[in-house]
């Protein structure tokens, strides 16, 4: 079989190694020369992405995967296309729709799409996008009617980035077709590249929906543990401890409360509800504002602590949205370092997987762990790998918070300093 990935980011790259790997003709498809050209030498351009490095190697050599920026013959040559570039939102607080990535992606499968082809876009988008406005631009580049000449349905890639071909085997794919047989057809494919359940459902709409079911469920039950904290926090109270004595009943899964929701995933695609149901969607608004003020009343707790922020100097750890995954979008770290700065407070960031220069030029002043300058308080924002066996007798500052309730409160406070943390009482 012969597969076009078109989009060879954190998913798709992954996904065309699967797809070769389970013996598919695999044409990788970028607009980027440059991942084009590492992925045609073996060489991943994806880091931090577990099984990648010797997987894509090995396909490569093997001659199942090759990498190309000719989206349209690639796809011409395919009898399976799955789309995975990402459908972007702006930084306004209503995180506007650009759909200019996804559009010029399909207006180049449109051109090369053949009678016959299946073409599955991964994305997550709004409800009803793959059938009223993707498929219209695949017809209108091809020439060809969805549900008649080719087949069109949407899957959404559920994967966790740093362990995506476990979750591959493991998670069910959920699969929906514009018609029934675009559904069997997308079904058949997943059954053949994957070896986790395949999960048929009516449409491709409800397999949308499931999408943005799953994730905005994600972000509501985060910040329902926020509001668990806050409230824990004035009556003394672990909360912590108290969501995993909860969790110890089958129909509790409260997540962890934190500093907030970062990424491109789970603070937007409530958004895509939220545009959709002028009226409606309530509580994943609500949980949209409860989230993103989570950083600030981190601030606001350091400043408690410190007594002033003003003239204070103040170590971030992690710019990147969650642990070990080099990614930025949306990381509560930008309101950590705009809220510090507007109190009056220096902020340093550190970040394993972001060299200083890197930092620089997102305008934030680096810290390096080995030569720190005197710094009053520290915060955990992403737990990477590499601050597991920090030795807090000899970080400095007098106050740590600790944004993810993850660290030992024990040991910073044998270290001589002051603890604190969202959902932990402070000491
Ligand atoms: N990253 C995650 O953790 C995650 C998890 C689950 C699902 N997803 C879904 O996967 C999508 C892609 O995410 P990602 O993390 O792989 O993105 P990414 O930014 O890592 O990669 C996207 C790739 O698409 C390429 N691209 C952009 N426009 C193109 C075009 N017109 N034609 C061909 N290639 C083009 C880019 O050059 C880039 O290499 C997301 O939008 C989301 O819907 C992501």
């Amino acid at each position: 079989m012969r597969v076009a990935v078109v989009g060879l980011g954190k998913i798709g790259l992954p996904l065309a190694v699967q797809y070769a790997s389970k013996g598919c003709a695999v044409l990788g498809c970028d607009i980027d020369p440059s991942v084009v050209a590492a992925v045609n030498q073996g060489l991943s351009p994806v880091r931090e992405e577990a099984e990648l490095d010797a997987g894509l190697a090995r396909e490569v050599a093997a001659g199942r995967l090759r990498a190309t920026t000719d989206t349209s013959a690639a796809v011409a040559a395919s009898e399976v296309v799955v789309v995975i570039v990402p459908l972007m939102v702006d930084h306004g607080p209503d995180r506007q729709l650009d759909y200019r990535a996804l559009d010029c992606a399909t207006r180049d499968v449109g051109r090369g799409l053949r009678p016959g082809a299946l073409v599955i876009y991964e994305t997550t988008l709004p409800v009803g996008a793959t059938r009223g406005r993707l498929g219209p631009a695949l017809a209108a580049a091809s020439g060809l009617a969805p549900g008649r000449d080719f087949w069109l349905a949407f899957s959404p890639e559920r994967v966790y980035s740093g362990r995506i071909f476990l979750d591959l085997r493991r998670y069910p794919k959920i699969v929906g077709g514009v018609d029934p047989e675009s559904t069997a057809r997308a079904a058949a494919f997943y059954r053949r590249v994957l070896e986790a359940e395949v999960i048929a459902v009516d449409s491709a709409e409800t397999s949308e929906f499931s999408k943005l079911v799953e994730t905005t469920y994600r972000d509501v039950n985060i910040a329902l543990a926020n509001e668990f904290a806050l409230y824990a926090a004035q009556r003394g109270i672990d909360a912590q401890q108290a969501i995993d004595a909860a969790n110890t009943q089958p129909y509790a899964h409260v997540h962890r409360p934190g500093l907030g929701v970062g990424g491109h995933c789970i603070p937007v695609y409530p958004y895509f509800l939220i545009h959709d149901a002028p009226e409606g969607m309530h509580l994943p608004r609500l949980a949209r504002r409860v989230n993103d003020e989570m950083a600030g009343r981190g601030v606001w707790l350091l400043a408690e602590a410190l007594g002033t922020l003003r003239g204070t100097t103040v170590l971030v750890l992690g710019l990147a949205y969650r642990e070990d995954v080099k990614e930025t979008a949306f990381s509560p770290a930008w309101t950590l370092v705009q809220e510090l700065r507007r109190a009056g407070a220096r902020p340093l960031v550190h970040d394993p997987l972001f060299s200083a220069d890197e930092l620089r030029r997102f305008e934030l002043e680096p810290a390096d762990l080995a030569t720190l300058p005197p710094v009053d308080a520290v915060v955990l924002q992403a737990y990477h790998g590499r601050y597991r066996d920090l030795d807090w007798a000899a970080m400095p500052g007098r106050v740590v918070l600790d944004g993810r309730s993850v660290l030992d409160a024990a040991a910073i406070r044998a270290a001589g300093k002051r603890y604190l943390a969202i959902g932990r009482p402070p000491a």
